[in-house]
C-alpha cells in the first residue's frame, strides 16, 4: 500500500499542434507511478482559469512554479485524491495545465497502486455507474478553429444515437467519409483543423448543415443519427456584454435574432445537441432559448459554466460540458459534474483543440457516466481516443481491467 508521494517530475512535451504543454509524473513510495499531460485550447473561454506558459521541451526544472510544486507535493499522502487536489489548489501560480497534469498523474498512480482501471477509480469518487458515452464526431470546423467568417460555428458534428459504440462509430465515420469526398470535389483549400474537422474556403454554414442532413438521410434512412453544433458564441460576440451582437457571416445579430436563426436551423435539421449558442453573459437569451427548446434537443453550456460547480444552472441549459483544463483538478471536475447532475443536466466530456497521446478524457467520460463525448474528427491523433473508447466499452461489458 502506498503511503506518500515519493517524487514529482514535470516535463515539457509537444501537443498535437506542435505547441509545448506539460506532462507530470508522480511516483509513490510503493513504486506505483502515474503519468498524465494537459491538452491546450486554441479558443479558451474567458471564464477559464489561467494556464502557465510552458517554455521548454524536456525537464521543466526552471519553470518558476516547479520548486513550489516539488516542495508541496513530495511527501503528500497517497491516500486521498481530494487531499492531493486541495494541496494543488493551494500552490500559488500553478496554472490549470500544471494542475490537470498533476491531478491526473496522481489518479493514475493510485490506480496503479490499487490495481483498478482509471474509469472505475473516477466512478468510485463520483458515485456513478460507469457507461460509454455517445460520440459527437466533428465533421466541419469553423470559428477560431478555421478562420473563415462564413463558417462562424466552431464545430458541426455528427451525433449518432445507436445502442453501441461500434455502431455509433460506424455511422459517424461513414457520414464523415461521404462528406469528405463531397467537399473535396466541390470546395477549394479543403483541409483538416487541429481537432480533425474538415475546413475549407467557400462553404457557408447553412450549406454545411444541408450537406450533413442530406448525407444522413440518404445513407441512413430510419437510423437514429442527428447533428451537433458548437456555436462557441463567446468568440462571435462584438461590442459590450450588455448590448451583445454576434458576427454570423456578413451580419451582426442581436441575441433574439441569433435565437431565431438557430431555432430555424433546428426546425430544418435534426440538431440534437446545441452548445454555447450565446455569450455566457447573455443570460436573457440563454433563458429564453431554454424555455422554447425544441423537443429532443440538448442545450449545452461549455464556456457558460467553465466546469465550475458554482456556475451550474438548470435554468440556462440541459447539459454541461466538462473539461478538466477549465477547472484544474479531477476533484473540481467531478464536483462540477455532480452539481450539473443534481440540477438534472446531462454531461458532455470534451477534449481540447491541442491534444496529446493521453486518452484520460475517455476514462473521465466513462467514469462520470456522461451522455456525450467530444474528441474531434476521425483523423490523425484523435483516432487514439476512439480506440480507447472501444477498449473501455469491452471492459465495461466483460468486466476486464483496462490500463
Ligand atoms: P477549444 O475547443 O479546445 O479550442 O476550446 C474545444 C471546444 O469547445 O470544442
Ligand atoms: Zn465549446
Amino acid at each position: 500500500m502506498a503511503e506518500y508521494v515519493d517524487s514529482v517530475v514535470l516535463r515539457g512535451i509537444f501537443d498535437s499542434r506542435r505547441n509545448l504543454t506539460v506532462e507530470a509524473e508522480i511516483r509513490f513510495d510503493d513504486g506505483a507511478t502515474g503519468v498524465a499531460s494537459a491538452p491546450v485550447a486554441i479558443a479558451p473561454g474567458r471564464r477559464e482559469r489561467a494556464r502557465v506558459d510552458v517554455t521548454a521541451l524536456g525537464a521543466l526544472d526552471d519553470l518558476p512554479v516547479y520548486a513550489g510544486v516539488r516542495d508541496r507535493l513530495t511527501g503528500a499522502p497517497a491516500s486521498s485524491q481530494k487531499r492531493f487536489d486541495e494541496i494543488l489548489d493551494g500552490i500559488a501560480g500553478a496554472g490549470v495545465n500544471v494542475q490537470v497534469a498533476l491531478s491526473m498523474a496522481f489518479a493514475r498512480a493510485r490506480c496503479a497502486s490499487e490495481g483498478v482501471p482509471l474509469s472505475t477509480y473516477i466512478s468510485g469518487i463520483g458515485a456513478t455507474r460507469p457507461k460509454v458515452p455517445s460520440p459527437l464526431v466533428n465533421v466541419f470546423s469553423g470559428g477560431i478553429h478555421s478562420g473563415d467568417p462564413q463558417m462562424p460555428f466552431q464545430e458541426i458534428m455528427v451525433a449518432p444515437a445507436a445502442a453501441s459504440l461500434p455502431d455509433n462509430l460506424r455511422l459517424a465515420l461513414a457520414v464523415y467519409e461521404d462528406i469528405e469526398s463531397l467537399v473535396r470535389a466541390r470546395y477549394a483549400d479543403c483541409g483538416y483543423s487541429s481537432a480533425g474537422g474538415l475546413r475549407m474556403r467557400g462553404l457557408v454554414f447553412g450549406q454545411a448543415l444541408e450537406h450533413l442532413s442530406s448525407v444522413i438521410e440518404r445513407r441512413f434512412p430510419g437510423e437514429d443519427v442527428g447533428i451537433g453544433v458548437d456555436v462557441a458564441a463567446e468568440h462571435l460576440r462584438r461590442g459590450g456584454v450588455s448590448s451583445a451582437r454576434y458576427a454570423v457571416g456578413d451580419r451582426l445579430l442581436r441575441g433574439e435574432e441569433l435565437s431565431e436563426l438557430l431555432a430555424g436551423l433546428s426546425a430544418r435539421h435534426p440538431i440534437r445537441y446545441l452548445e454555447d449558442p450565446f455569450d455566457p453573459a447573455d443570460v436573457v437569451s440563454w433563458k429564453e432559448f431554454s424555455r422554447q427548446l425544441p423537443e429532443g434537443q440538448y442545450l449545452c453550456g461549455d464556456d457558460l459554466f467553465a466546469t465550475d460547480e458554482r456556475r451550474m444552472s438548470g435554468e440556462l441549459a440541459t447539459c454541461a460540458v466538462i473539461k478538466l483544463t477549465q477547472c484544474g483538478t479531477l476533484t473540481r471536475g467531478i464536483r462540477a459534474a455532480r452539481a450539473a447532475r443534481r440540477m438534472g443536466m446531462a454531461l458532455c466530456v470534451s477534449h481540447r483543440s491541442g491534444e496529446t497521446e493521453d486518452c484520460g478524457v475517455c476514462d473521465l467520460a466513462v467514469g462520470l457516466a456522461a451522455e456525450f463525448i467530444k474528441v474531434g474528427g476521425p483523423s490523425a491523433d484523435r483516432m487514439a481516443k476512439y480506440n480507447q473508447l472501444v477498449r473501455l466499452e469491452i471492459q465495461l461489458r466483460e468486466g476486464l481491467p483496462v490500463a
